[in-house]
């Protein structure tokens, strides 16, 4: 069995964490810590300033998505969990990599586009160089694999660029090219509203996602009022061709029931979308339920869940401490 030495990745506590960050991150994660030696989970509350308008729920939502993460399954013993913020260390290898990196690099970031929206003069400099802090994030640690969605992969292909352009530039191999690690059978969950759309925390319909605290109700009635369309379930995934709301249906029932996309089509072929909904509803409830209540448990003890931050912060400082020093000392800074 494949072993990975060391995992970094992160969610922004910018709003309601939802079944797409599950799905494409989170539970790939809870695998992983059976098959990598090292795991540092990070809540990357400065990125969050970027697009976050509710700043003063910016600690709460850090808590959340702490929460989130162990109540999902990462194990604070034995993975750090903490706040970007309380490692410092981050900030000062963003700035140290933007030095390296080339306009046209970030010139290229898809998200940049679609997030800065029509009129780019007005978007801030901080969406612009999100992409180097998220470099910043995954080189301080020299972390080998970063398991991410797939919306997120052109990013840690960035990370990689601009790690060999400061090998190159200094002439060191002091950072470890890191590699995306995109696994899964949802590595894209679609809108429940539009199935051409990511299903995201900053979509104002909250009805285009499934959030890891909705109660049973709120599942049943989201899944109920999802698009699809009136054609029957064929026997093939691939024969879904471009109905994609059927499709993102279809996968996430496969995901949550850990079977293939191709075998969930099988299950459900020449019926009709009511009984697929139905089916995944209560899937859906099965397997969020418990994260729910232990995600509201753990959100009551305040205190704990904040020694457990702490705890990781210091992990995450043992490691990224040093290693800055030795990027300091290779630039030069006295
Ligand atoms: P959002 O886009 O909803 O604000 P983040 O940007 O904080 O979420 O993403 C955190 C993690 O969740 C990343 O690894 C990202 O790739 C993954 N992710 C986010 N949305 C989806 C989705 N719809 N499908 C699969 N993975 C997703
Ligand atoms: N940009 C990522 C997202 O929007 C979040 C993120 C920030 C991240 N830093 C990271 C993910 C480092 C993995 C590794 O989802």
């Amino acid at each position: 069995m494949q072993t990975i030495q060391r995992i970094l990745s992160g969610v922004r506590p910018t709003g309601d964490i939802h079944l797409g960050n599950y799905l494409g991150a989170i539970r790939n994660w809870v695998k992983l810590q059976e098959i990598s030696r090292e795991r540092l989970f990070c809540i990357v509350d400065m990125h969050a300033l970027t697009t976050s308008d509710d700043a003063h729920n910016l600690a709460n939502n850090t808590r959340t998505v702490a929460a989130a993460y162990i109540a999902c399954g990462i194990n604070p013993d034995t993975s750090a969990i903490f706040a970007q913020s309380q490692v410092p260390a981050h900030l000062e290898l963003a700035w140290i990599l933007s030095c390296i990196t080339p306009l046209g690099w970030l010139n290229r970031m898809t998200q940049f586009k679609d997030k800065a929206g029509s009129d780019r003069e007005k978007a801030f400099l901080g969406l612009y160089s999100y992409p180097v802090l998220m470099a910043a994030d995954i080189l301080i640690y020299n972390a080998t694999h970063v398991p991410v969605g797939d919306d997120q992969k052109q990013h840690v292909e960035l990370a990689r660029d601009i790690a060999g352009a400061f090998n190159r530039h200094y002439q060191t191999e002091t950072f470890i090219l890191p590699e995306p690690h995109i696994i899964g059978t949802a590595t894209r969950v679609m809108s429940l509203r539009d199935g051409s759309k990511k299903m995201s925390k900053s979509d104002l319909s909250d009805y285009s996602r499934i959030n890891l605290m909705d109660d049973p109700d709120a599942i049943v009635l989201k899944i109920k009022k999802s698009k699809t369309d009136s054609d029957p379930i064929p026997e093939k995934f691939e024969d879904l061709g471009s109905r994609v709301e059927a499709k993102n249906l279809i996968t996430i029932y496969a995901t949550l029931t850990d079977q293939s996309c191709d075998a969930a089509c099988a299950q459900f072929s020449g019926q009709t979308f009511s009984t697929l909904k139905n089916q995944l509803a209560d899937a859906l409830v099965n397997v969020l339920s418990p994260i729910r209540e232990k995600m509201h448990f753990l959100l009551n003890e305040k205190s704990e869940l904040d020694k457990i931050l702490k705890v990781g912060a210091e992990k995450a400082n043992d490691l990224a401490v040093p290693h800055l020093k030795e990027i300091r000392k290779i630039i030069g800074i006295l």
